[in-house]
Parts: C-alpha cells; sequence; structure tokens
C-alpha cells in the first residue's frame, strides 16, 4: 500500500479516544499517548509533547501563548471539540501552527442533550428522579410535580449555529416557537421561520426559555449576569449547553433559589471539573458532565474528521474544519 503522507509525523495525544479512534491514529502516525488519560496541565504538556509535530487536545487542554511558545516544533494542533476558548488561535497562527476541529459531526448530538436538559428542567427531571430513588414517592397525584409545558412556548435560542439550528429542529416538534439572536441575522434559508432579535436583551424579555448555545470566547464572558437573567420573565428556564463562564454562577443561582427562574439545564460549568456548590443545593436544576457530544458514534466521527484534515493538510490542501 502506498504509505501515508502523515506517516513519520510524530504526534502526542493527550486524551484517550474511541478504540477505532486510536487504532487509527497508531497506523498512521507515530504516536504517544497520556496512557492514564488525566488532565494534563499546561507545564506537563509542554513536558510530554516536547519534540511532537502534531498535538491531539480537547477542551479540557489549555494552549495559551507562553505554553505554544514553549512547544517550537510543533505544527498542527487537532482539538476533539468544536469550541476553541482553549486555545490561542492569534498565537498559533503567529507561531505557524494550524489549527482543526470537529464541527458539525456532533451537532446532532448537542442537540439532543440540550433537549434532554430542556426537557428535565422544564418537567422536574432531577426531583422526578429523586423521589422515586429516594423511596419517598407517595403514589399518583394530581398536583405532583407540576411544571411546565412546551407546546406554544418561546424558546429564545442564544447562539443560533449549526447546534442552535440542530436544537431548533427538535424544539418544533416538541411545539415551541423558535426565536434567536445572533450578531448577524440567518440568510432565510436557515432561519426556517424563526423569529430574529437583534438585540439579546430583546430577545430575553421575549423568551420562556433561554438556550445558550453560542460558542464561547472572553467577548461572551460573564455576559448572563444578574441584570440579563433579571430581564427573563418570571417562571422562565434557562439552558446552557455552551460554556459555563457565559454564565454568573452568583446571578443564576439567585434567580433559581428566589423564583425568579423555574429551573435551569446545564450541561457546562466555568472551571470544569468544578461546580459551583450552589447548583448542588437547588432541585430546579438538572446537572450533566459535559456530555453533549459523547455518543459512541459522534466521538468516532469526530476523531476521523480531525485524522481526515490532517491528511489533508499532508496534501497541501485546506479543509473546512481548519481554523487557523
Ligand atoms: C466541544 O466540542 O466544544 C464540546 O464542548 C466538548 O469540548
Amino acid at each position: 500500500p502506498t504509505p501515508s503522507p502523515t506517516s513519520r509525523l510524530r504526534a502526542y495525544l493527550c486524551r484517550r479516544l474511541t478504540p477505532a479512534i486510536e487504532a487509527a491514529l497508531h497506523e498512521r502516525f507515530e504516536l504517544a499517548v497520556n496512557e492514564d488519560d488525566s488532565i494534563l496541565p499546561p507545564a506537563d504538556i509542554v513536558q510530554r509533547a516536547r519534540g511532537a509535530e502534531l498535538l491531539f487536545v480537547t477542551a479540557t487542554e489549555s494552549l495559551r501563548a507562553e505554553t505554544l511558545a514553549q512547544l517550537p516544533g510543533l505544527r498542527t494542533i487537532a482539538t476533539l471539540s468544536v469550541g476553541f476558548d482553549h486555545i490561542d488561535l492569534p498565537a498559533a497562527r503567529a507561531a505557524g501552527i494550524r489549527v482543526l476541529n470537529t464541527p458539525d459531526v456532533l451537532s446532532d448530538a448537542c442537540a439532543e442533550i440540550a433537549l434532554m436538559l430542556l426537557l428535565n428542567a422544564c418537567r422536574r427531571g432531577h426531583e422526578a428522579d429523586q423521589m422515586v430513588r429516594s423511596g419517598a414517592w407517595p403514589g399518583w397525584a394530581p398536583t405532583q410535580l407540576l411544571g411546565m409545558g412546551l407546546v406554544g412556548r418561546r424558546l429564545g435560542i442564544f447562539g443560533m449555529g449549526r447546534i442552535g439550528r440542530a436544537i431548533a429542529v427538535r424544539a418544533r416538534g416538541f411545539g415551541l416557537r423558535i426565536q434567536y439572536h445572533n450578531r448577524q441575522r440567518l440568510e432565510p434559508g436557515l432561519e426556517d421561520g424563526a423569529l430574529y432579535f437583534d438585540s439579546l436583551d430583546g430577545l430575553l424579555q421575549h423568551s420562556d426559555i433561554l438556550m445558550i448555545a453560542a460558542p464561547g470566547s472572553p467577548a461572551l464572558r460573564g455576559v448572563f449576569d444578574a441584570e440579563r437573567l433579571a430581564r427573563l420573565p418570571r417562571g422562565a428556564v434557562v439552558v446552557n449547553i455552551s460554556r459555563g463562564d457565559l454564565v454568573q454562577d452568583e446571578a443564576l443561582i439567585a434567580a433559581l433559589r428566589n423564583g425568579h427562574l423555574l429551573g435551569a439545564g446545564l450541561d457546562v460549568f466555568a472551571n470544569e471539573p468544578q461546580v459551583h456548590p450552589g447548583y448542588r443545593t437547588l432541585n430546579n436544576v438538572f446537572l450533566s458532565p459535559h456530555i453533549g457530544s459523547a455518543t459512541h458514534e459522534t466521538r468516532d466521527a469526530m476523531g476521523w474528521l480531525l485524522i481526515h484534515g490532517i491528511e489533508a493538510l499532508a496534501r497541501g490542501q485546506s479543509p473546512d474544519n481548519l481554523l487557523t
């Protein structure tokens, strides 16, 4: 067989991937692996990946300018994530390092988790599970665990990108009315009847459920503060599948505690894997550990997208998932 154009590349794999993807990586690269799958702080990445031309990371590895500066041989970073807020892209660009990510292939899986959170937040999934699991269920009752029905409610999507639109497709099936805010309005073909708000505050004022689906970035850090959350109607629900740092935890916890918000569903947290202890004390929050893209087929597809991107780069092409 013709040798792969990537066969001599020295690569370091920061996190364990699915068996199919790890086998494919071993076939193609001179690969060293962080066998125990620990989350590596930057200093450890520098030490272990020294001499590697290709580095496989995920959103748990932070690659700031000072870390990249200590990896002089590095030519390509492949991140098993659609988000890239953990990588200093301008610094990578300046150092001539190309960065690949994994858009599109995870949109359906993330949308499924978004709906899981939405349904659990509106229909009190955590309390329901607790009642059965703890043995405290007294039996069916007409007024037990009443939640918020979805038909005719307004779902405000902040960040109507590929994942936002995959959420909208599913949410329409539940009878939700879709509206959104992006910096720029979508082309009519992509809007699919969703109502556009040119201001975030306008969207908040008119949404029964807020779905946070915009990509994480320094500019959005803390954007959902007490003032913004107060713009949501009383009894609204908040779902976050983006990045935890878009939300000010203290403000969200206060709004959930004082009854302004009915509930929340959170898959992402600031400073993961730490979770603000306030959330654990609240029964009206449904929590999941950043599992948006966590299906077998999606994680394989993410891995293949990176491999094909690296092979395209080796052939001198510019793959669609090349960030810089
Ligand atoms: C992503 O793909 O960005 C997910 O949040 C996992 O990191």
